[in-house]
């Protein structure tokens, strides 16, 4: 087995899922924002501190990802944040895009950048404790997108980033995220993400990525969030499924889907679905971003001494999650 699929396993080992904590300085301006918290280097801190330091690290995160400004910082016992985080037993990842901008040739659309430089910067996350590594290819359904170019652009920078990635010993989670605005149908959603994904994989088989070394974070396949169409937590299960099992070498060892604006339960509920009928050889996890922080933010920026009372939240959260991947979870657990 190589050191590479060694890392995806620990990070996915026993039902363990991913706390995506790599919200860039802006995106968790927003989020401290809209619970009315000075967005300081100090309270994310104080915030991720809170969370990095909780027992559920120990029993359902198998890899924390983290934001640059993060993974320098220095705890309030005065130990570095990867190193608080590696004493857990969790492994330590690093956001290494640079962000979605605007597409030249297609204004309507994003081209995550970041390659410029890259291979200098992952040799110093490296040196500074990450084993794995993000980067989030954005895609929109519209009309007439996402279009062959964004398609065929994104997928060339994942694999540009994947071939980098694994030559400094690190996993990458390939994310190629299709949004779920928008009006469009779920048979849209499926037969888009489907494109998507398969042309991911082209491009990393041309740029002789390691599929045993990577974790794929896809969304699910859900109905847009303004379209009539209701569909039900079984049928995204389905066609989830029906998406993986069509567009995913056998090789890739794990999936670990975002949230992508669902909520907490939905998304849980959608993930325990999948995880139950699951007849592929994916290992099926979460890298949950909102859906893992949300509540635990709230109560947090209410009570922001209560440290006990802020863990306890995003424990039963993870707990959730971890329950989950196993097809173990019930409605009846929620609190
Ligand atoms: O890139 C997106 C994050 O890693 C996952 O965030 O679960 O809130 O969509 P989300």
């Amino acid at each position: 087995m190589s050191e590479l699929n060694n890392i995806v396993l620990k990070i996915l080992e026993n039902g363990k899922g991913i706390l995506a904590a790599d919200e860039s300085t802006a995106t968790m301006t927003k989020r401290l924002d809209s619970v009315n918290v000075p967005s300081t280097p100090e309270n994310r801190l104080m915030f991720r501190e809170t969370l990095f330091s909780s027992s559920s690290m120990k029993n359902y995160i198998g890899g924390v990802i983290l934001y640059d400004e993060t993974i320098r910082q220095i705890s309030s016992k005065k130990n570095t944040i990867p190193e608080l985080i590696l004493n857990t037993g969790s492994l330590v990842g690093i956001k290494v895009d640079t962000g979605a901008k605007i597409l030249a040739g297609s204004p309507y659309e994003k081209i995550t950048e970041g390659l410029d430089g890259l291979r200098e910067r992952l040799k110093e996350y490296y040196k500074l404790g990450a084993k794995f590594t993000k980067w989030r290819g954005v895609y929109n359904i519209d009309k007439n997108y996402p279009s062959k170019l964004s398609i065929h652009s994104n997928a060339h920078a994942l694999a540009r980033y994947s071939a980098l990635v694994q030559e400094c010993n690190m996993v990458p989670i390939v994310e190629p995220e299709v949004l779920m605005d928008g009006e469009h149908s779920a048979k849209e959603c499926l037969e888009k993400t489907s494109e998507v994904i398969k042309r991911c994989f082209e491009e990393l088989i041309i740029h002789k990525v390691d599929l045993k070394g990577i974790i794929l974070k896809p969304n699910m396949i859900l109905a847009g969030n303004k379209s009539k169409e209701k569909i039900t937590n079984e049928e995204v299960a389905k066609l989830t499924l029906e998406c993986l099992k069509s567009s995913v070498p056998s090789e890739v060892p794990g999936i670990a889907f975002l949230s992508g604006g669902q909520s907490e339960i939905e998304s849980t509920e959608n993930l325990n679905l999948i995880s139950k009928h699951n007849t592929t050889s994916f290992i099926m996890s979460y890298s949950y971003g909102r859906a893992l922080q949300q509540g635990a933010l709230k109560f947090w920026s209410k009570n922001i001494e209560d440290i006990e009372g802020t863990q306890q939240i995003f424990n039963h959260r993870t707990k959730m999650n971890t329950l989950a991947t196993q097809g173990k979870w019930s409605k009846d657990f929620e609190i």
